[in-house]
């Protein structure tokens, strides 16, 4: 089932990891890299002091260990699979980044801190993947601490997320009575070899739980609790169903402490045996690319720019959906209608950043421009088509910008245009006054535009309350209705960044007010990033 030896997309493996802040991601991050083989020495990830700053934490990891390591994107080989896992940097710099990264992966791991179980920014990202139906691998972390009852926290998730839940491991004891994680669908107990609590490094083949190596005082206090489990029925939870777990209906639950190495080379297992290979990717007039077609077509579905600080070059990340691409390849641009030479595409290896000479269905590649390249972009061998459902959201928090120097107008712009581009603010130019607005999802993000305009363009700035707190993109399928009502709302009206216009509300109230009284205007939420000009 793996897929190894057959078409090369059969053996990719795209996934992200989800979590709240402080729940291990980082931790599990670079231990399921070290599993991989994808970077060699052993120690911890810390990522202290620079939380707010907008860096992702594969910078972190950059930081920390002095080793070169892509921002976006980290890709290993395991037996025979290539792993990409992408990083979804939903953290306190929580963005747009994140949701429109998850467009882009076949998998996501969810990852749980067994004190705390669900939590605000897990439900969030989960909510993200059961919309676009992505089949979530549970992990719940940090079993070597005091936590929550194993049986609490899997009804919690069952009962918060209206999701089947189908354990795959059981933690024999927890906190200072750690001893160790049972595997019931491989029959091998993980332990170590130092006690309670110490650092995996002992893996035993048993035979079921009667194996004469599961005995001891711990093992007896909780054997009619593992006997339960073992039978999941009995314990009220279903056994693990695979197309159950695709259609995004069932996850399957691992127990493991990432800091103490439980539960990571079974992750990797599941996910090569399990997870899904590339999906199919839905386009305009009702298209689905699917990874077999041989004519390339992918996907942007991140910009980064300043990369490389001494040059203003960006990167875009594209995702393949379909057909082999080679370094060199002429591919068409959509949205432009040019032809883009992609001559130094960029592969993201751990420990080094690699041309790539071929890609395949599921991989990204990094494609280094100018600025030509956007979000949502769609390049392909020629067709006229494209890739749909990834999204913009209406901003929760909206700001004018206060420059500081007013000679540095034109820096500010390009600086605000720049983090627009990445995902990381939205920009909104009012019809009337040139003072842009800034919108986010989540306050913190304005500090860390802020600390980037000064850093990267020297540009200090501050934010004022604007009097709006929400946007709605209008849309009016009749041109000179929406004219009009453009036209006589110039007050509210502004333009996003592709020149859409959208209406700045000042509360809740006037949403539906002005909704109600316009019933042949549409006010979105969100909108399709698709460039069809
Ligand atoms: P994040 O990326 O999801 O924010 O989490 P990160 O990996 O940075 O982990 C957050 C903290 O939890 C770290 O502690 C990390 O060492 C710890 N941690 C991660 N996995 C485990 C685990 O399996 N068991 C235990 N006991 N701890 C784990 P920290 O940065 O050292 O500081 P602090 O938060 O403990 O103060």
């Amino acid at each position: 089932m793996s897929g190894a030896g057959k078409e090369p997309y059969l053996a990719r493996r795209t996934f992200a990891i989800i979590s709240h802040p402080d729940a291990g991601k980082t931790t599990l991050t670079e231990k399921l890299l070290l599993g991989g083989g994808a970077i060699r020495a052993a120690g911890q990830v810390r990522a202290r002091g620079e939380r707010r700053r907008a860096r992702s934490d594969w910078m972190k990891i950059e930081q920390e260990r002095g080793i070169s390591v892509s921002s976006s994107v980290m890709t290993f080989e395991r037996d025979g699979i290539l792993f990409n896992l992408l990083d979804t940097p939903g953290h306190e710099d929580f963005s747009e980044d994140t949701y429109r990264t998850l467009t882009a992966v076949d998998a996501a791991i969810m990852v749980i801190d067994a004190a705390k179980g669900i939590e605000t920014q897990t439900r969030k990202l989960f909510e993200v993947c059961r919309l676009r139906d992505i089949p979530i691998i549970t992990f719940i972390n940090k079993i070597d601490r005091e936590g929550r009852h194993p049986m609490e926290v899997i009804d919690e998730i069952q009962e918060a997320l209206a999701l089947d839940v189908a354990p795959m491991s059981w933690p024999v004891g927890m906190g200072s009575d750690f001893f160790g994680v049972f595997d019931h669908i491989g029959n091998r107990f993980f332990t170590s070899s130092e006690g309670r609590g110490g650092a995996l490094d002992t893996i035993k083949k048993v035979e079921g739980l009667e194996d004469p190596e599961l005995v001891g005082e711990l093992f007896d206090n909780i054997r009619e609790e593992l006997e339960e489990n073992v039978e999941l029925g009995g314990a009220g939870y279903p056994e693990f169903d695979r197309e159950s777990f695709l259609e995004g209906h069932l996850t399957p639950v691992f127990f493991g402490s990432a800091l103490r190495d439980y539960g990571i080379d079974q992750l990797l297992d599941f996910i090569a045996e399990h997870a899904p290979a590339p999906h199919s990717q839905p386009a305009t007039g009702g298209r689905v690319i699917t990874p077999d077609e041989k004519k390339v077509t992918g996907f942007v579905f991140k910009v980064q720019a300043n990369m490389d600080p001494k040059h203003r070059d960006r990167i875009a990340f594209v995702r393949l959906c379909s057909g082999t691409f080679k370094r060199g390849m002429k591919l068409k641009h959509v949205r432009a209608g040019k032809p883009i030479t992609v001559s130094a595409p960029i592969f993201f290896f751990a420990e080094e950043r690699e041309i790539a000479e071929k890609a395949y269905p599921g991989d990204v590649i990094g494609v280094p421009n100018h600025g030509q390249l956007r979000v949502g972009d769609t390049l392909s061998e020629g067709e006229e088509i494209h890739v749909t459902g990834l999204p913009a959201f209406a901003p929760e928090i909206l700001r004018r910008v206060r420059l500081t120097d007013t000679m540095r107008v034109k820096q500010m712009r390009r600086g605000l245009e720049d983090l627009a581009e990445e995902g990381l603010v939205q920009i909104f130019k009012p019809a009337i006054g040139t003072n842009w607005i800034v919108g986010v999802v989540g306050v913190l993000q304005l500090d860390v535009v802020v600390d980037r305009l000064k850093a990267e363009y020297q540009t200090e700035i501050g934010f004022e309350t604007a009097m709006y707190n929400t946007a709605r993109w209008i849309e009016c399928e009749d041109k000179l209705k929406l004219d009009k009502f453009l036209e006589t709302n110039r007050a509210n009206v502004a333009l996003d960044r592709d020149d859409k216009p959208v209406y700045l509300f000042k509360n809740a109230w006037e949403v539906s007010y002005v909704g109600e009284k316009n019933s042949d205007i549409g006010f979105r939420e969100t909108r399709e990033i698709v460039h069809t000009s």
